[in-house]
């Protein structure tokens, strides 16, 4: 310091000094500002420097991930399988083989078959082509158990053969004949315009059940686009009459009364227990409907909120879009908004689903034993008067069961309301089987206490009269002669 004014030179070198301040500060702000005009130029790039042209429907992700790397690389990373939270993951397990009393819940149905917990959207055609549930003709004794609505959750090749059959006619044609055409998981073009990049809908099941309650899809925000996109896919459907029509049963509402009422009145079942002969109805996996009623969905909060966390890279903020449990990401997806630790956050998580599979393991064995006494009430020679009833209390019990099962996010979107509804599925279960104790008795029989042995998922799937072994051949077949010759169709044409 002493150096400065003791110096002759003091107030030059002081001048110098200042100038180079602000020379100094000068340059370090042209720098900031290069680096924000660069940065702002990237984030513009994203749209502006396409590298290709995307007009039409373009199922094959790869040729947007030229213009989007970032989100083609999350994307690309749905094919993982590393990740299991207590719960869910990415990795594909064996549901039936763990919860054997589901055979039975779903004897005479295709679920009886093959179920397994889903992976990512990498697998979507890959895990619909492997199931046992779905069979061509021409292998084996198998007939084409599925009409290509089928497919209807599992392309973006979906919307390009609905644009060039129609809806109508896509729908009710074989599951099998669209084989070569079908070949991309899901991805860019199911969600996104491929000019403005908008989010799109792209399934008419969703458009057509917007209008007939009176609500235009294209008219919603951007937030209710960012789980609308999802809707298309994750909600409760059926397949209407006998063009298999992909239709979404909203039309009193979206609650599991609401949709209970819609399929009685129009007398609607997916198929008649193997067992106890009760119409059944299989729910799907109602994410949206049950995620609105929960606490983040009554907030207005949407599935990209949580599933699609933002990540910086670069100074470039994208979505992340390797959709998969929010768990794996708690600083990303939970942290943005909750102050509560990652291990508090993960064990809210984890409680809310304890308690509910409390009541769901409750369940499944009383839903699985109610059918089977229904059928040895059957073999004891009650008439189908005597069991009306008793069956439409198994149609019921079953179709809450599954509303809050197959929901596989349901315990935690929406805890209270999937509490509620598994809880009647239990007394409905329950109050089955006080009505068979009254018809055995009327019979002069006791209620049966030995049941059959269907502690495992092969012992189950024989006590229906599958054959697995047969399936697992068959398929193994189609696997090898049928399916290379759709991959060899679909690459000559460019389709993959
Ligand atoms: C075109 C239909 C479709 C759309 C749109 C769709 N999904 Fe999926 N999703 C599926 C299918 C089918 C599976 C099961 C894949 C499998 O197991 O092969 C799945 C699986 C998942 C899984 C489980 C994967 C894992 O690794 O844990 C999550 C989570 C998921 N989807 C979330 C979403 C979210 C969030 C959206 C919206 C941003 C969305 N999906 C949009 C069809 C779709
Ligand atoms: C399941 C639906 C879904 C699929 C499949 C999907 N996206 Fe997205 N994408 C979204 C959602 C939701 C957003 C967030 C939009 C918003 O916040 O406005 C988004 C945002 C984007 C954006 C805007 C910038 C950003 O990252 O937020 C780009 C670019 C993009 N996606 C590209 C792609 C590309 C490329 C693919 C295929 C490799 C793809 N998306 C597949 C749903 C999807
Ligand atoms: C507030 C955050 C949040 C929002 C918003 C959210 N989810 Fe989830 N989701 C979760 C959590 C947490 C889980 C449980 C993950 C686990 O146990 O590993 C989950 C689980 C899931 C699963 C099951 C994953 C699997 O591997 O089987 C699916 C599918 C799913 N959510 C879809 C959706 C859809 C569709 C929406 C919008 C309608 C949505 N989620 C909105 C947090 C969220
Ligand atoms: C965009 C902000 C946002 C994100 C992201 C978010 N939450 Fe929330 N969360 C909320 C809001 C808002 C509420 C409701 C608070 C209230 O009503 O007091 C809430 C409520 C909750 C509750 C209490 C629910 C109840 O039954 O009342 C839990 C537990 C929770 N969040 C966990 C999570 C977890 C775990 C994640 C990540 C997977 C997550 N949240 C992501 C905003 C968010």
């Amino acid at each position: 310091m002493g150096i400065l004014y003791s110096n002759k030179y003091g107030p030059w070198i002081i001048g110098i000094a200042i100038s180079l301040g602000v020379a100094i500060g000068v340059v370090v702000l042209a720098l900031i500002a290069a680096s924000v005009t660069t940065r702002r130029a990237e984030t513009a790039s994203i749209f502006n420097n396409k590298k290709v042209d995307i007009t039409g429907i373009e199922a094959r992700s790869r040729i947007w991930g030229e213009n989007y790397p970032r989100e083609y690389e999350t994307w690309a990373k749905t094919s993982n399988m590393d990740y299991k939270s207590k719960y869910h993951g990415n990795i594909q397990q064996d549901a039936l083989g763990e919860r054997p009393d589901m055979v039975i819940l779903w004897a005479g149905y295709a679920f009886a078959r093959d179920y397994k917990a889903p992976r990512g959207h990498w697998y979507t055609i890959e895990d619909m082509v492997n199931t046992l549930r779905t069979a061509a003709p021409g292998v084996g004794d198998q007939t084409d158990l599925q009409p290509a609505t089928c497919w209807s959750c599992k392309s973006p090749d979906v919307p390009r053969m609905i644009e060039q059959l129609g809806a109508t006619d896509f729908y009710k044609s074989p599951w099998s004949s669209m084989g070569p055409q079908i070949v991309n998981s899901v991805g860019c073009a199911d969600c996104h315009d491929p000019v403005s990049m908008d989010l799109t809908i792209t399934r008419p099941a969703l458009r057509e059940a917007f209008q007939r309650i009176g609500r235009d899809v294209d008219k919603a925000t951007n937030q209710e686009m960012r789980s609308l996109v999802c809707a298309q896919c994750h909600v409760e459907y059926y397949f209407q009459g006998d063009g298999k029509y992909l239709t979404f049963p909203w039309d009193k509402g979206f609650s599991l009364e609401d949709m209970e009422a819609y399929y009685d009145e129009h007398d609607y079942k997916d198929w008649v227990h193997a067992l106890s002969k009760a119409p059944m109805l299989k729910a799907q996996h109602p994410d949206w409907e049950l995620f609105l009623i929960g606490p983040h969905g009554q907030k207005g909060l949407s599935c990209a909120d949580c599933h699609m966390p933002y990540v910086s890279e670069g100074g470039v903020k994208f979505s992340n879009h390797q959709l998969v449990s929010p768990l794996s990401d708690v600083a990303g997806s939970c942290q943005v908004c909750h102050r509560d630790s990652e291990a508090d956050l993960i064990r809210l998580v984890n409680d809310y689903q304890d308690k509910l599979l409390e009541t769901r393991n409750r369940l499944e064995p009383e839903l699985a034993k109610a059918h089977i006494l229904t059928k040895m009430a059957i073999d004891a020679g009650a008439t189908d008067d005597e069991l009306q009833p008793i069956r439409n209390l198994l149609r019921q019990a079953q179709w809450r069961w599954d509303f809050g099962v197959a929901s596989h996010g349901a315990p935690f979107h929406a805890p209270v309301e999937t509490q509620r509804i598994l809880s009647h599925g239990l007394d409905k279960a329950l109050q089955a089987q006080l009505a068979l104790k009254d018809v055995f008795y009327a019979h002069g029989m006791e209620t049966p206490t030995e049941l059959p042995d269907i502690s495992t998922k092969e012992k189950a799937q024989l006590f229906v009269n599958m054959n697995p072994e047969k399936l697992k051949a068959d398929k193994q077949e189609f696997m090898a002669t049928i399916v290379p010759k759709w991959l060899e169709e679909a690459r000559a044409a460019g389709r993959i």
